[in-house]
């Protein structure tokens, strides 16, 4: 009998330091007006400078596993999506399956960049669907501030640090009913992160300094989100027969309002069934989509029986979006 692949836990983590709009005004030539306007966001978490990310992921691990009902030690697998993580080696995911005491679990991250949550929901059902695991973690841990050039208001102004995770069990019920993942490599100069190479257009974008940090065409991706999102959730309604009034909540990766409110109206779906978390947090890249649906579920928005579209752009580029079915 075929297995969905189904989430029975939620579980999310932020840090408690909020930075708010004025307090970046000190700090870069930008102003609170400028960033409510143009994208917004009114605030964000930021985590102390000395704690790893990991710590977020652990947390919202640990969540999760206690709402699904399981113990950590029936957990197969342990997939992280991050684009910030604490270490290249070892992966995020062995030091939260470490931290969690999933002992019985396999572990590796996955970087899709903003997209990493549903790319991983998506890898993750596929071991669902071949019978090689049961129960499986995915979490989305990303800790930007660290990443970020807080010199540069293109782009410090925009993100913050956080964690979501999922448990995701093989159930006879939906579920996760299908998705849709894509990548345009050629446009990958848009949002970079160097790590071991640094081209000379690279040390020109950071004012030539070696600083691993992130640096962003905004306007360029600005194009591709609205497009790449309308595109995929289209493409995914037409594969499993469906029209946008069958969705009762659209998750969409948050980046900026002006991107949700674009892509949705292109989409015809009402901005009062989109949820959204990205005034209070900012931009948590792969960890946005997770903090929101559990954030969602917690003050009681999602219901039995719902269908939920989650829908994410970003670095790569990458989309990918998946539809599923509250049990
Ligand atoms: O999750 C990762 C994926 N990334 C994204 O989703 C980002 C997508 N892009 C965006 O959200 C928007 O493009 C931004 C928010 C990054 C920028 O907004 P925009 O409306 O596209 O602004 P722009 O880049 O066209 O810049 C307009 C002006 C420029 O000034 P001039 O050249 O017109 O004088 C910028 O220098 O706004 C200026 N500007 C700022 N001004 C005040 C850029 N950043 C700031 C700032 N404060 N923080």
């Amino acid at each position: 009998m075929k297995k969905f692949g189904t989430i029975i836990g939620l579980g999310y983590c932020l840090p408690d330091n909020i930075v708010n709009n004025n307090d970046l005004e000190k700090m870069v030539d930008t102003s609170d007006q400028w960033i409510r306007e143009r994208t917004g966001i009114l605030r964000r978490r930021i985590l102390d400078r000395e704690k790893p990310s990991s710590d977020m992921g652990i947390e919202a691990s640990l969540k999760a596993i206690k709402n699904s009902g399981i113990e950590a030690s029936e957990i197969d697998l342990v997939i992280v999506s991050t684009e910030s993580p604490d270490y290249l080696t070892p992966s995020m995911a062995c030091i939260i399956q470490g931290g969690i005491d999933a002992v019985n679990a396999a572990a590796f991250d996955l970087n899709a960049a903003c997209s990493g949550f549903v790319y991983a929901l998506t890898v993750a059902d596929q071991f669902i669907q071949t019978g090689m695991y049961k129960n499986i973690l995915v979490v989305a841990c990303e800790g930007l501030s660290k990443v970020v050039d807080w010199k540069d208001r293109n782009t410090c102004v925009l993100f913050g640090d956080g964690a979501g995770a999922c448990v995701l069990t093989a159930s006879d019920e939906p579920g996760i009913l299908g998705y849709d993942i894509g990548a345009d490599g050629k446009k990958y100069k848009n949002i970079t992160i160097p790590c071991t190479h640094f081209s000379e257009e690279e040390l020109f974008k950071r004012k030539n300094k070696r600083d691993q940090v992130i640096y962003m065409e905004g306007r360029e991706v600005f194009k591709f989100a609205v497009n790449a999102m309308t595109d995929s959730v289209n493409k995914l309604l037409r594969e499993q027969d469906l029209s946008i009034e069958d969705i009762d909540w659209i998750i969409p990766h948050q980046a900026n309002m002006r991107i949700i409110n674009n892509s949705v109206s292109k989409m015809n779906f009402p901005i009062e069934k989109v949820i959204i978390t990205l005034d209070e947090y900012g931009n948590t890249s792969s960890a946005s989509i997770p903090i929101a649906l559990a954030e969602a579920y917690d003050s009681g928005k999602i219901k039995s029986g719902q269908k939920i579209i989650l829908v994410g752009f970003g670095g790569g580029l990458t989309w990918a979006s998946t539809l599923i079915q509250w049990i």
